[in-house]
């Protein structure tokens, strides 16, 4: 069992801490799943069936992500570096977290801003630009989305798990632990850790954890400046 460290902080992050950053989350109204069937977009057979509509999919997202900036939510999580080892683990695919300045950020659900060969896996980064069909990769193979789609297996999960598990403080914000295995990870967290989850709703709010129903830009800040005062203090 892990030793628990009080200045180290994890924050779990999903699409609800980009929201007010003008990206859409999945399943509050509105979101990316009442707009798209998932299984077309983000699976497997739909990259079999029409890999370009998947293409296009993802390149408007990319497209979206890149025009938008960081919001205070996400400005505040960076901020927690003056005192504190912090790792985000993130299943959003933007890269909002290392703009704000987060220097740690592990993506579960992969990155807008890389692309990898469909049969290679060869990764490469494509920033802001588009993926075309016909592009491929140093060996030869269709680029697509470096995106874990449903069925696909999560990335960096053990990874994140003991982060989780030695961290005197975890934050959640603006998810909806709905998609497994990434929701699951919120219990690796310590019974004695300081826990919080922000969101405005959640079917079945994790155990041990503070719930602060709000915006994220309004409800991290105020945690950050808690933890910030404590650590100052001590
Ligand atoms: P899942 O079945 O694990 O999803 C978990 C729960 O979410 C299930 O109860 C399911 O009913 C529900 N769910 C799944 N997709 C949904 C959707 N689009 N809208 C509403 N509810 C939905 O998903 P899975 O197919 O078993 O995926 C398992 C693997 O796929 C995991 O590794 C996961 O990380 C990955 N994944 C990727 C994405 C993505 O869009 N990148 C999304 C979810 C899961
Ligand atoms: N401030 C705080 N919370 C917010 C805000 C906001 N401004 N806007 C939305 N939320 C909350 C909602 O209350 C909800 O609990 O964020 C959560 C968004 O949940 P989902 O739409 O399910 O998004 P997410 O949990 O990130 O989905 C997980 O599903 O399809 C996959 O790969 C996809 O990584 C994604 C995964």
């Amino acid at each position: 069992m892990a030793s628990l460290n009080p200045r180290k902080i994890v924050v779990f992050s999903g699409s609800g801490v980009s929201a007010e950053s003008g990206l859409p989350t999945f399943r509050d109204s509105g979101g990316l799943w009442r707009q798209y069937a998932w299984e077309e977009v983000a699976s497997p057979e739909g990259w079999r069936k029409h890999p370009e509509v998947v293409q296009a999919f993802y390149n408007e997202r990319r497209h979206l992500a890149a025009a938008a900036q960081p919001n205070a939510a996400h400005r505040a999580i960076a901020a927690l570096q003056q005192f504190f080892e912090v790792v985000v683990v993130t299943q959003n695919v933007d890269d909002l977290h290392e703009r704000a300045g987060s220097a740690r950020v592990v993506h579960v659900h992969g990155e807008l801003a890389y692309a990898r060969g469909e049969h290679s896996g060869l990764r490469q980064r494509v920033g802001a630009e588009p993926i075309q069909m016909g592009q491929l990769c140093a060996k030869g193979s269709q680029l697509r989305p470096d995106i874990v789609w449903f069925g696909e297996s999560v990335q960096h999960f053990e990874e994140s798990k003991a982060h989780i598990a030695e961290a005197g403080r975890l934050l959640v914000v603006g998810t909806s632990l709905s998609v497994f295995p990434a929701a699951s990870l919120v219990h690796a967290a310590a019974a004695s850790a300081d826990k919080v989850v922000v969101a405005f709703e959640l079917d079945s709010p994790p155990d041990g954890f503070d719930w602060l129903r709000g915006k994220a830009t309004e409800c991290v800040p105020q945690v950050v400046a808690r933890w910030l005062e404590e650590a100052a203090r001590a």
